[in-house]
């Protein structure tokens, strides 16, 4: 099959060029946001389609309804993507949901006079990077995925696509006095507590839900659920883009896989990255179930 893999540079920054133009990304910085908005911002793999869906059910107050008949990709659409003014006009949300994989960099300075919610998700890097390894297998728009070790140190280096997962991170996460509607959770608190989860967030986006709310929401966003429903498993969308002959983008949904394929030298390398990228960083990540 043919690979749709042309890259976009902007600001700096590799994009999918199959899904993002110079002028959609343009256009995703000027977007005016309303206050009524919720934008999910993560890096790629760090549990944003767990999040769309966690959100929409939130919003519906757990009726599964639209996440069994309407693609996440129309309930919450991508901010940066070429057709995104065609689905968000489809979107049946209001609140708008809006979803996005750029740096604060970039998207900060134009949300700053807005009171839009921000949910803003990360998972634990060792995980993303192996989890997002596997997405390049089966994802046509992406470059190839080549070997582990140069995927890894590209990881590191930032030079992936949607850059660095360091400046995405510390860049979103380090604006408490400019953010004060930002709500940083990690894909790893979800997975341990994800009833706990889903109440904090209710109350972030004041959506106040009863027990058995919660407990609807939580039963139709486990990793099984999710992974058997089309309309988010990601199945609808042409193998052309997503070829799931080569693996699932519901793959294992855990903490901690990345053991499966780090080598000790490759931990310790990673190690060493890390505690040099987040020394000014207090944000602690869980790496192991
Ligand atoms: P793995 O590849 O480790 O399985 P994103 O949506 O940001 O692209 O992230 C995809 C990752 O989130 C994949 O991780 C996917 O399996 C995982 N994921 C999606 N829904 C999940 C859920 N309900 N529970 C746990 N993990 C989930």
């Amino acid at each position: 099959m043919a690979r749709l893999d042309v890259t976009e540079v902007f600001h700096g920054i590799c994009f999918p060029g199959h899904l993002h133009t110079q002028d959609s990304l343009q256009l995703a910085l000027k977007f005016p946001f309303q206050d009524t908005d919720i934008l999910i911002v993560s890096y790629p793999k760090s549990g944003t389609t767990w999040m769309q869906e966690i959100v929409s059910l939130i919003s519906n107050k757990g009726d599964p309804h639209l996440s069994m008949k309407v693609p996440n990709w129309t309930r919450s659409p991508w901010l940066e993507q070429y057709y995104f003014a065609a689905i968000l006009e489809a979107s049946p949300s209001t609140p708008r949901v809006i979803t996005t994989h750029l740096p604060y960099h970039l998207l900060g300075p134009g949300l700053h006079s807005s009171k839009a919610k921000v949910i803003y998700v990360s998972r634990n890097p060792k995980d993303v990077a192996v989890s997002f390894y596997h997405f390049h297998k089966i994802a046509n728009f992406l470059p190839e995925a080549g070997s582990f070790p140069q995927f890894l140190k590209s990881f590191l280096e930032g030079t992936l696509s949607y850059g660095s997962w360091f400046d995405h991170v510390k860049g979103w996460t380090n604006q408490p006095a400019t953010m004060n509607n930002l709500l940083h959770i990690t894909y790893e608190e979800m997975s341990l507590d994800l009833h706990g989860a889903i109440k904090r967030l209710s109350s972030f986006l004041q959506c106040p839900l009863v027990e058995d709310e919660v407990n609807n929401c939580v039963k139709h966003c486990t990793f099984n659920s999710m992974k058997h429903n089309n309309m988010v498993n990601y199945t609808q969308i042409s193998p052309d883009i997503i070829d799931h002959n080569k693996g699932s983008f519901m793959r294992k949904g855990k903490i901690g896989d990345w053991k499966n394929m780090f080598s000790d030298e490759q931990n310790q390398y990673f190690n060493s990255v890390f505690k040099s990228e987040m020394q000014d960083c207090t944000l602690q990540f869980i790496w192991d179930e």
